[in-house]
């Protein structure tokens, strides 16, 4: 029994397996599903379809309970899913995890590989050049090629064991592989990291969904990977880079290329931008070009890790205290400028939330002008006790949020400390705390509030009105002419004419974008209404479980608990919003301007039939699955390969060999942008 290549995918019923069969089944299936995991998050090149993994997966869950006698704490399924753990147990290193000596001028890199050359008395050193993560680094431990635990760094000597968290990353094998090579006990030293793009879509669902965001992905990677319940993190789009070995039995190698050559063939994800070189000159280079290109990484890197390629060398360096005398971190000079703090302001968002804003002389920091930059909360403000005319130092954090990190200079009279106003900034209403966060009282009679969520029901993801800009809309709350999200329908070309920037012809088109959206489906609508918890995902998991708004609209609680995927916190939220009257109220008057609420279309289209697509890479807007299912409701065909009978390849980020098989096949090649316009949107 083999689920490696063109695994089957039709089973008989497990009732009918002997308990040897059953035996025999589980163990193939792992190591079947291990495999395409390897395929799949370490090679880049799937082999089989999303849902032939599926099926594979759900069969092997299906024996694993039928069976529990064959249990594995190793098996794929428990890679999420599996208990909290109580604290996480502290556990010594294989060996120290050093840190690295690190250097920011050139003069002090020639002395690093003058140092290396007098010291080895060789003229010519071979270095292996990395890329300097910017993440967690971990210890992974495996035995008999199993995945045994894992260790964050900790201080060097011992780690804390987050086995629970590492095991959810896919990247991550649970069984190294190439038998014949293997040593009994390997230890390795990796960098585990969320992707920029992960990390964007991440902390947009934890602000959708009133949680503070992460300030950059290492902080992310730090906090997440510390948590005591793995299903936390096992949604989360984590992927690891091995690069050292801790501890080896009988392993008998020689060069730290071998070794990641060996360690890859094994099963662990290397990083492609690993290369080989002999020269000052050369270093210079792969630093010039690593920093060029750092923007085009879907990872954070804060510079280059260079090592010395030999280990007989390596030795002849030794070491210091904490750190090897044969590697060195040039790192990249901060992305950092100085400017003026010249206000603080309370900006107030569509949840109510209150957040300290500072505006600043503007200024360009790694090519991006930034002129505000948030201040999170009050505690944040008077930690680094920020005023009014200060000196600041901006700095990209994790080069995707601009922040404030700290104050250079400012006057010197004590000033008083920075505190949340009593009323609400935009209406004036009474202020109340929740946690280190301030909220606005007055729900949606709240101006900024309003805006906010007239934005959020506009938005592209949600509503999708063409053309009706945030400024409009702000405008619009200021007139008076929009108290609610159901007010938008009345307008008529002639409101619009009285706005800033519209004549005639944008007046009149204006109105049609709003009417258009009369006709909208379920999901799209409960995730507009702006409902605390509830993201895109979860709308369309309700929408799945609940026939119509009535429906949803009388649920009770435990009604919504029922529903998988739907924790206590989001039937409570989804309860208060249809019980509070002014929101019924607006549902109602919704109603009568004409809205219509389609269900995800039962009845399949005929749109794409006898089309078929393949997928490659990540794409922004959807999972593969979502991708997948879109194309066959339009009555189309998704495949994993691709052939002459392929009509489309849509290409994500990170594309596989798909690409070039389409390129070969003269396939017509869609971006993510084509693809939404041939679905439709
Ligand atoms: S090797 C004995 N290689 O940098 C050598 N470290 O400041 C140990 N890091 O804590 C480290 N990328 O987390 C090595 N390619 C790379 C790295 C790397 C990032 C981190 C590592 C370490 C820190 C040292």
């Amino acid at each position: 029994m083999n689920f490696k290549k063109n695994p089957k995918t039709k089973f008989k019923s497990i009732d009918k397996l002997s308990k040897k069969e059953a035996k025999e089944q589980i163990e193939a299936l792992r190591r079947g599903i291990e495999y395409h995991n390897y395929l799949y998050y370490v090679k880049n090149q799937p082999e089989i379809s999303d849902s032939a993994y599926d099926r594979l997966f759900h069969r092997l869950y299906q024996l694993e309970d039928k069976f529990p006698e064959f249990d594995s704490s190793n098996s794929p399924t428990r890679r999420i899913g599996a208990k909290p753990v109580s604290e996480l147990k502290k556990r010594k290193h294989a060996s120290s995890m050093l840190s690295l000596n690190a250097a920011l001028k050139e003069k002090e890199v020639k002395d690093f590989c003058d140092f290396v050359s007098r010291n080895t008395k060789s003229k010519e050193i071979v270095y292996m050049l990395e890329p300097k993560f910017d993440g967690l680094s971990v210890e992974i431990v495996y035995e008999k090629g199993k995945f045994k635990y894992g260790l964050t760094r900790g201080d060097g000597v011992t780690g804390e064991d987050i086995s629970h968290n590492l095991k959810t990353i896919k990247s991550v094998p649970l069984r190294l592989r190439d038998k014949k090579d293997l040593s009994a006990y390997l230890s390795v030293r990796g960098e585990v990291f969320m992707s920029k793009k992960g990390f964007q879509k991440m902390n947009k669902v934890r602000i959708e969904n009133n949680e503070s965001p992460f300030a950059n992905p290492r902080n992310a990677a730090a906090g997440l990977m510390r948590q005591l319940d793995s299903k936390k993190v096992a949604d989360k789009p984590f992927r690891i880079f091995f690069y050292e070995i801790l501890k080896i039995k009988d392993g008998r190698i020689s060069a730290h290329q071998e070794m990641l050559e060996k360690i890859y063939r094994w099963g662990l994800r290397t990083n492609p931008e690993n290369k080989k070189c002999s020269s000052f000159d050369k270093i210079k280079e792969y630093h010039n070009n690593m920093e060029k290109n750092r923007d085009n990484l879907d990872y954070d890197i804060d510079g280059i890790v260079i090592k010395v390629n030999n280990y007989a060398k390596r030795k002849q360096l030794g070491m210091r205290e904490r750190s090897p005398r044969w590697a060195l971190a040039w790192k990249f000079p901060p992305r950092k400028e100085v400017t003026k703090l010249n206000d603080i302001v309370v900006q107030v968002g569509r949840t109510g939330m209150l957040t300290p804003v500072a505006l600043l002389e503007p200024v360009e920091v790694g090519g991006v002008t930034i002129s505000r930059a948030t201040l999170h909360n009050e505690e944040e403000v008077n930690k680094k006790g920020l005023s009014k005319g200060d000196t600041v130092k901006i700095i990209r954090a994790g080069d995707v949020i601009p922040e404030v990190a700290e104050k250079l200079g400012g006057s010197k009279e004590k000033k008083k400390k920075f505190s949340m106003p009593e009323n609400c900034p935009s209406c004036g209403k009474a202020v109340y705390k929740e946690g280190a966060y301030y909220f606005c009282s007055n729900g949606l009679k709240c101006p900024a509030q309003l805006k906010g969520h007239l934005i959020h029901y506009a938005s592209r993801e949600a509503m999708n009105i063409e053309g009706l800009g945030d400024q409009t809309l702000k405008e619009l709350v200021n007139r008076g002419m929009v108290r609610d999200v159901a007010d938008l329908y009345k307008l008529k070309a002639e409101d619009f004419k009285k706005l800033e920037g519209f004549a005639e012809k944008s007046a009149k088109q204006a109105e049609e974008a709003i009417q258009k959206t009369k006709k909208v489906k379920l999901d799209r609508f409960l995730y507009a209404l702006g409902i605390r918890h509830v993201g895109l995902h979860i709308a369309r998991v309700l929408t799945r479980e609940f026939r119509d708004l009535d429906s949803l609209r009388d649920a009770n609680t435990e009604d919504f608990e029922k529903v998988n995927e739907i924790g206590p916190e989001i039937a409570k939220s989804l309860k208060k919003f249809f019980k509070q009257r002014d929101n019924r109220r607006v549902l109602d008057k919704l109603k009568k301007s004409g809205l219509q609420l389609k269900k995800m279309s039962e009845k399949k289209s005929t749109k794409l039939s006898g089309k078929t697509f393949v997928f490659t890479g990540e794409l922004d807007d959807f999972t593969r699955n979502e991708a997948k299912e879109a194309v066959e409701t339009l009555g189309g065909k998704a495949s994993s390969s691709v052939s002459s009978n392929t009509d489309y390849v849509v290409v994500g980020e990170n594309p596989g060999s798909k690409l070039n098989a389409a390129k070969k096949h003269k396939v017509k090649i869609l971006d993510e942008r084509g693809f939404k316009k041939i679905i439709g949107g």
